[in-house]
């Protein structure tokens, strides 16, 4: 097991673009080792490779449901819908926004085999996607949040003593 330092506002790495993902060779398949590694101790939703410091076009996202997923070099290809909700983002911990998003994507991409996948994405799976892959884009949904945002109050903290 091995995490990474996850980068935060602030860090210009986060607003640059990523590269496509040409082979998928040794380094590679231990970056996406070590991002599950880095979501999961964080207890993510998702995680792109920028956030990790490295400029490739890779995303996990594990939303509680459905298989746990390995993205490489996607690309959004159909949107419908809105949803408005909470966003928060592992690069700017203790904070979220109000972010609207499509309520549906369908997004084309590679899998952790570099096998093109079609991936129907809806509810939380598409707010995940659109915020991964923007991040591949150089964006943070800071840029896109309405109104200010607001401190996350975790559930331990909520308990009266
Ligand atoms: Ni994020």
């Amino acid at each position: 097991m091995a995490t990474r330092e996850i980068r935060e506002i602030g860090d210009e790495i986060l607003n640059r673009k990523s590269k496509e993902v040409k082979i998928l060779g040794l380094r590679t398949k231990v970056l996406i080792d070590d991002m599950w590694d880095t979501l999961y101790e964080a207890m993510g939703v998702g995680l792109a490779a920028p956030q990790v410091g490295v400029l490739k076009q890779i995303i996990v996202i594990d939303v509680g449901e459905g298989e746990p997923l390995t993205i490489i070099n996607p690309k959004i290809i159909e949107k419908s819908g809105e949803q408005t909700g909470n966003e928060g983002c592992l690069s700017v911990p203790g904070k979220q926004g109000t972010v609207t998003r499509p309520m549906k994507v369908t997004v084309e991409a590679l899998n952790e085999n570099m096998e093109p996948v079609t991936i129907e994405g809806e509810g939380l799976l598409a707010r995940a996607l659109c915020h991964e892959i923007d991040h591949l884009n150089g964006h943070l949904y800071t840029e896109i949040a309405e109104g200010p945002l607001e401190d996350v109050v975790y559930e331990d903290e909520e308990i009266d003593e």
